[in-house]
């Protein structure tokens, strides 16, 4: 009963947080409420996780999908976490003070870095809730770019997004999409699931 408290407070004290950074950071934060477990079931169970050795979460917020991913992963795997705002991250470290393979980082345009910063030569998985389609333009284009050269021939980007507009250009960038809808979620969301694009240009 006591533990049911304590996670009931833990997630309304996270809602609150989630909400007050949307009110301060709309554009950044791109939603009001973190996402259901729904819709991370949707993307984490696409994950092969005794192969997932270098996981990357861009855009981890208060940390819904983080939680989930640590226990999911093999215990040597290298969890490299991205979440701009500091007040969030800080939450997540709360929340994980003591796992080995979890590192935090700021912005997700410093993906190339971190991953050569752990010695890391690819990642198995690249999992997003980066609102790109309200993010600057050349914010999310650095990004999408870095994602596409760290990601390994057969790794996986799965990312949601809360219309279609990004397929084209994930489908310009990607290949191998596949896409799933997810409607019980607040808003309802897009999964796409992709492997790297033929062509990766640009900086990292
Ligand atoms: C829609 S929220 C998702 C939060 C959480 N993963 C969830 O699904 O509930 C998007 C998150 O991306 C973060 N974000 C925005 N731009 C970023 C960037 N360049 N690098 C890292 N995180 C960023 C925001 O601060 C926000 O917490």
């Amino acid at each position: 009963m006591r533990n049911k408290d304590s996670k009931f407070k833990r997630r309304s004290h996270e809602a609150a947080t989630f909400l007050k950074r949307f009110f301060t950071h709309p554009g950044r934060i791109g939603s009001v409420a973190p996402s259901s477990k729904f819709l991370a079931h949707a993307i984490l169970s696409q994950v092969d996780w005794a192969n997932a050795k270098n996981i990357a979460e861009l855009g981890a917020g208060t940390g819904v999908f983080t939680r989930d991913i640590v226990k999911l992963a093999r215990a040597d795997a290298n969890i490299l976490v991205f979440e701009i705002d500091v007040s969030l991250r800080r939450l997540i470290k709360e929340e994980h003070p003591e796992h080995k393979g979890l590192k935090l980082y700021s912005d997700a345009q410093k993906l190339g870095e971190a991953m050569r910063e752990n010695n890391i030569e690819n990642f198995d998985y690249i999992i997003s809730s980066l609102p790109f389609t309200v993010l600057p333009h050349d914010m999310s284009e650095n990004i999408l770019n870095a994602v596409n050269k760290t990601l390994s021939a057969k790794g996986r980007f799965i990312a949601y997004q809360y219309s279609r507009i990004m397929k084209h250009t994930l489908q310009e960038k990607f290949s191998d999409i596949k896409s799933q809808y997810v409607l019980l979620n607040i808003p309802p969301a897009f999964v796409f699931n992709c492997a790297r694009g033929a062509s990766r240009t640009g900086s990292y």
